[in-house]
């Protein structure tokens, strides 16, 4: 089983960026412990601050892999291509956020994509993608 993980713009930073809203680890170190926990499944990730690699990126996992895990961050909130690119693939997308949205900025509460994922997972900290691969585990 492959699961991909995508991130957008300013994941890149965690561990340092706002630490009070999006914790202290960085997602290097998360991403081994999920490697650890779970040698059975393939793990890919990809970050881009760009929102066309993170379109393409979403179709190839879509061919590629059994399941997406995707924190857009701000384009979530922006982006009517990203939401295309989830239409345009059979593969089940789930939408991370890290912070809950809905206790955020209003205009952190709208979401191009959640439309288009099989579900959302939104305020559990980095716990959130642990608890997008168990979804994907069960619907594989
Ligand atoms: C985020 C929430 C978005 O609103 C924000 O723009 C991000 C990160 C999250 O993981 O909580 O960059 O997607």
């Amino acid at each position: 089983m492959h699961i991909a993980i995508i991130n957008g713009p300013n994941l890149n930073l965690l561990g340092t960026r706002e630490p009070e809203v999006y914790g202290s680890q960085t997602f290097e170190e998360y991403f081994k412990e999920l490697q650890h926990k779970y040698p059975a499944i393939k793990f890919s990730y990809f970050q881009s601050n760009i929102e066309g690699e993170l379109i393409s990126e979403v179709q190839k996992m879509g061919v590629e892999s059994d399941g997406v895990l995707l924190n857009a961050a701000a384009f979530t909130h922006t982006s009517i291509g990203l939401g295309d690119a989830i239409s345009a693939i059979k593969t089940p997308v789930v939408e991370i956020h890290i912070s809950n949205i809905y206790a955020r900025e209003e205009y952190r509460h709208h979401s191009y994509l959640t439309g288009k994922c099989v579900g959302v997972i939104s305020g559990l900290g980095l716990k959130g993608y642990e608890l997008g691969v168990e979804y994907l585990k069960c619907e594989m």
